[in-house]
């Protein structure tokens, strides 16, 4: 199949659609700036016999059918063959029903599609594989990215397995601990810049093109492609009756762009019947995307130029992905929600309580559900689909500031532990303890 770059910019403004060679190494347009997404030709196969094909895989053994991206490798073919893949078994993520965080969201039921089970902990494992894969084809012997904690973290574990060299731009004091020593754990050249992600992206594209280094934050259009695979991925655990909605945190927006590609491309397939509507929700303190949908003028971004939210995954102010994700939102017929602090962490607990547990940024998506049934926009009775993106143990700082009632607001005002279970110290003492155990 023929798979080419595609300059994706202005499908409503110039017009530009210029192609490039799939080898070629770029991240814009050179003719317009735009952004760039793989495009391919008709699929080789019928839907029903990719569905067959694919189920089928589940039983191999082989290294690629196991992954959850691979397995799906028809649906992203921009390799001439597999030799430069690496998989650590990205995807297999479960489709999780919750019961409470359905009632707690407003819902008569919701399933969370949880992405914190990838080998990282986070849904960049999907995207990561296939940019890595790409490095390798294009012979390029290191990688960079910026990262908000979880890119970071997933760069260094494949490149190193892949045996590329790993360099990871982080916004200093801004991530969560766990992210930042998986990059060190992974072996990651890693560098804690004294700025914001904003400002680091462009720091590091100006030094990816000096160092000729390979760029892997999700403006690669690879990236943007493995993470298709988890709507492809949940579709497949839904024998293919596509959700009402699916909700997901906006930050960079390379999930809301991959998301709608793929539900997109499933239906021209011919795998699904119907788009369901995208539900994206952001931090209040960084929702330059929520603005943008309330303008009048949707052409430019006002980017927020000091974010600021406890859920660091989602702290960003100038989203590179916008014009891809605005055009999927469109098209999908869906809604952009802002969410406040105390209502994240309100909602994480919430998701703790059902067993399942995210990090902060993915429970902006309860939070966000809660309110957008609330306002009517979701029905009560509509089948919805949450990504939770991030595992529990990312972030077990706030967790326990949040418990013990310490969690503050970037603004300084406490966050009301409303959920909260704080530890009891206890004397050794087996009556004492029987006594406040009732
Ligand atoms: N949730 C988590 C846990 C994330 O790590 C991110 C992004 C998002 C949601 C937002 O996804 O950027 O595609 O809209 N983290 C990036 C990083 C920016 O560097 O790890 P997005």
């Amino acid at each position: 199949m023929t798979a080419e770059l595609a300059c994706f910019e202005a499908r409503s403004r110039a017009r530009c659609r210029a192609r490039f060679p799939i080898t070629e190494v770029l991240y814009n347009c050179p003719k317009c700036g735009g952004l760039l997404e793989a495009v391919y030709g008709p699929p080789a196969q019928s839907a029903a016999e990719l569905k067959t094909l694919w189920r089928g895989r589940r039983a191999s053994n082989e290294p690629l059918d196991q992954s959850g991206v691979w397995r799906y490798r028809e649906f992203i073919p921009f390799l001439p063959d597999y030799r430069s893949v690496v998989t650590l078994r990205e995807g297999n993520t479960p489709l999780l029903e919750a019961r409470r965080a359905a009632e707690y969201g407003g819902l008569d039921r919701l399933a969370f599609k949880h992405q914190g089970f990838n080998p990282t902990g986070s849904f960049k494992d999907n995207g990561m594989t296939c940019g890595v894969a790409q490095a390798l084809r294009l012979g390029m012997t290191r990688v960079a990215c910026v990262s908000t904690g979880n890119t970071s973290a997933s760069m260094a574990a494949y490149a190193s397995a892949a045996g590329l060299q790993p360099v990871v731009f982080i916004p200093h004091g801004n991530i969560a601990y766990g992210k930042l020593a998986q990059a060190l754990e992974y072996g990651a050249r890693t560098l804690q810049v004294e700025a914001n992600f904003d400002q680091i992206l462009a720091l590091v594209r100006q030094l990816a093109e000096r160092l000729g280094i390979y760029l892997l934050n999700s403006i690669n259009p690879f990236r943007i492609e493995g993470q298709k695979t988890i709507m492809v991925e949940m579709m497949d655990q839904r024998d293919w009756r596509a959700p009402d909605w699916v909700v997901l945190p906006g930050g960079a927006l390379g999930n809301t762009s991959a998301f709608g590609k793929a539900l997109r491309e499933m239906k021209e397939w011919g795998l699904i019947d119907r788009l369901p509507r995208l539900g994206v929700i952001q931090a209040e303190g960084a929702a330059p995307f929520y603005e943008l949908l309330r303008a009048r003028d949707r052409s430019k971004l006002n980017a927020v130029e000091h974010p600021r939210t406890l859920a660091t995954a989602i702290r960003i102010g100038d989203p590179v992905s916008w014009p891809k994700a605005l055009h999927e939102v469109t098209v999908s017929g869906g809604v952009v929600e802002k969410v406040t602090e105390q209502e994240i962490a309100d909602a994480k607990a919430l998701i703790g309580q059902c067993g399942i547990g995210c990090e902060p940024a993915s429970a902006a998506t309860l939070a966000g559900i809660r309110k957008l049934t609330a306002a009517g926009v979701i029905a009560r009775d509509a089948d919805v689909v949450a990504v939770l993106t991030g595992n529990l143990l990312k972030d077990p700082d706030y967790i326990y500031r949040y418990h013990t009632g310490e969690l503050e607001a970037p603004d300084g005002t406490r966050i009301m532990p409303n959920l909260g279970n704080r530890p009891v110290v206890v004397p050794n003492d087996p009556d004492r303890i029987a006594a406040l155990l009732g």
